[in-house]
């Protein structure tokens, strides 16, 4: 990968978060300058809430033209949809999909004619699942939302796209793993080697398997792509 996006400049959401650090790091590798945001500052990650429109604008405008924007900022909830409280899932909706709205649209304005836009969804936004009504709502959303996006965007050279990781091992799916070993009154080791069971590669994701393909979706590799969800799931959904 190295020098494959050099002399690019890129923002990164969800800095803080397991994928979002490994796409920063993966990008500084491939040689691009990396400015990333989260909900808190932290070390050389600059606080940006991606709910709130004032913020996103300003966090945009002060960091000045990018090439590249990688949107990994997002929240998880899992609970039936027949128990699921209202203020739940407009919380979800709120983070995932008004966050990837604020975050993109401020992003497809600056972004230098040749640019990207990632957005990460999730498998979850081309298949619902039971528990999972907030979290598939939100990024099946997400996916509208790129594929619209990256009509729009195309006749300027601004390419759009999706990611949509499986399962992948960070803080958001072992507390998952806590949260639903505790419903189910098991183990989260038990819940995370069930997940690992339906996927035919065999393990979980990496961080870094899911930023290498936002690396590749920034770079002239992916010079015609554009409006996909490019799955990163082991064929757990294949
Ligand atoms: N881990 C998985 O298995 C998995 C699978 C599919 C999709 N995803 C998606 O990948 C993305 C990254 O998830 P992750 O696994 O790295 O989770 P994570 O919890 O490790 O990181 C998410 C980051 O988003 C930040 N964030 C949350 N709300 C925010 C807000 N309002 N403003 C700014 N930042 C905010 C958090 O502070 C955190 O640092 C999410 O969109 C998630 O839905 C993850």
């Amino acid at each position: 990968m190295a020098g494959l996006l050099h002399g690019r400049r890129a923002l990164v959401t969800g800095a803080a978060g397991g994928i979002g650090a490994a796409v920063v790091e993966a990008f500084r590798q491939a040689g691009a300058e990396v400015v990333g945001v989260d909900l808190r500052a932290d070390g050389d990650v600059r606080s940006c809430d991606v709910t709130d429109e004032a913020e996103v604008e300003a966090t945009v405008e002060t960091v000045g033209p990018v090439d590249d924007v990688v949107h990994a900022a997002g929240v998880v909830s899992t609970g039936d949809v027949a128990t699921l409280p209202l203020a739940e899932f407009r919380r979800v909706l709120d983070v995932n999909l008004v966050g990837s709205f604020l975050v993109a649209r401020a992003a497809v304005r600056r972004v230098r004619d040749d640019g990207t836009v990632t957005l990460v969804a999730s498998q979850g936004g081309l298949r619902g699942g039971a528990g999972w009504g907030a979290y598939c709502a939100s990024k099946f959303g997400v996916i509208g939302l790129t594929e619209s996006l990256a009509q729009e965007a195309a006749p300027r050279g601004v390419r759009v796209n999706a990611v949509c990781p499986g399962s992948i091992d960070t803080g958001m799916s072992r507390r998952v793993a806590v949260e639903l070993a505790a419903r189910r009154g098991t183990s989260p080791d038990a819940v995370q080697e069930a997940y690992r069971a339906g996927i035919p590669a065999g393990r979980l994701g990496t961080p870094e398997d899911v930023a290498g393909v936002c690396v590749f979706l920034a770079s002239p590799l992916a010079s015609f792509v554009a409006g996909a969800a490019l799955v990163v799931d082991g064929a757990e959904l294949s």
